[in-house]
């Protein structure tokens, strides 16, 4: 945009170094709750830790849901990769606010992912959850820590969800009985599309016994240093 100055300038151009402008840009980081790792164990019989990603993983994590795109539509992968791949560039770029990303790890491999962010002290926004290893109620364990975060460490006062698939529908809108605010009124930030919500009070009510209804266990805080050191070094499934 130009438009002519209504004074006499002794400098016709201003220039800013990039580290000047970077403020604009990126978001400054709130108070956020470290996530504490915890484990659980699946009905397989197998020990599952949830812990945060690390930015060295960030890169094969975006190798590996870039394949989603790709190779088809199939439970709705293709979109949930792509949002994924966007939001991983978008932590790693510093262009999401106060986002938080949780793997889950099996034996030193990835199985699953989680991710959203905080909007503000009160509202948390789940973004997304994608299981890697199918039929262990993976996606539906890392969902809820994301719940746990939220209402649990940052004492957040709703999460807002939406579901792109049926599988996410099923585990965590009817599966957790998710009211929803009235549409097209409230959207969520994912397409617009429909505002699903738990806040504290339904929470407590609710939603804590979730993943002991599902998985049989709840999640653990209690984690060993062997557990830990056995999924330091992460691979892809
Ligand atoms: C939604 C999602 C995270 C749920 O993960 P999950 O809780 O681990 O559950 P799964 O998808 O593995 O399985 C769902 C059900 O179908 C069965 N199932 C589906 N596909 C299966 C497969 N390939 N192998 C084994 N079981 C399968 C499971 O046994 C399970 O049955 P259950 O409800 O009796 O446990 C996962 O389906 C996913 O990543 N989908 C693609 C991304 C997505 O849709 N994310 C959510 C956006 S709203």
């Amino acid at each position: 945009m130009y438009k002519e100055s209504p004074v006499e300038v002794s400098q016709k151009e201003i220039t800013f170094k990039v580290e000047e402008l970077e403020p604009f840009l990126s978001s400054p980081q709130l108070d956020m709750a470290t996530p504490q790792p915890c484990k659980i164990e699946l009905k397989d019989g197998s020990t599952m830790l949830i812990r945060e990603v690390k930015d060295k993983e960030i890169p094969m994590l975006l190798d590996y849901v870039k394949k989603f795109m790709e190779t088809g539509a199939k439970d709705f992968y293709d979109i949930v990769g792509a949002r994924i791949y966007a939001e991983l560039l978008g932590y790693l770029r510093n262009r999401l606010k106060d986002p938080y990303l949780f793997v889950g790890a099996i034996d030193g491999e990835i199985v699953g992912f989680a991710n959203g962010r905080v909007r503000d002290k009160d509202l948390n926004i789940s973004l997304h959850t994608m299981a890697f290893k199918r039929g262990l109620r993976i996606g539906a364990t890392l969902y809820y820590r994301k719940l746990v975060y939220a209402f649990e460490e940052q004492k957040n006062q709703e999460v807002w969800s939406t579901f792109e698939s049926y599988n996410g529908l099923k585990r965590w809108g009817i599966g957790m009985a998710q009211p929803s605010y009235p549409y097209p009124e409230y959207q969520h930030e994912l397409g617009g599309a429909r505002v699903f919500y738990v806040d504290q009070q339904y929470w407590n009510a609710a939603v804590k016994d979730y993943v002991k209804e599902m998985v049989g266990n709840e999640l653990d805080y209690d984690v060993e240093d062997e557990l830990l050191e056995k999924n330091e070094e992460l691979v892809m499934p």
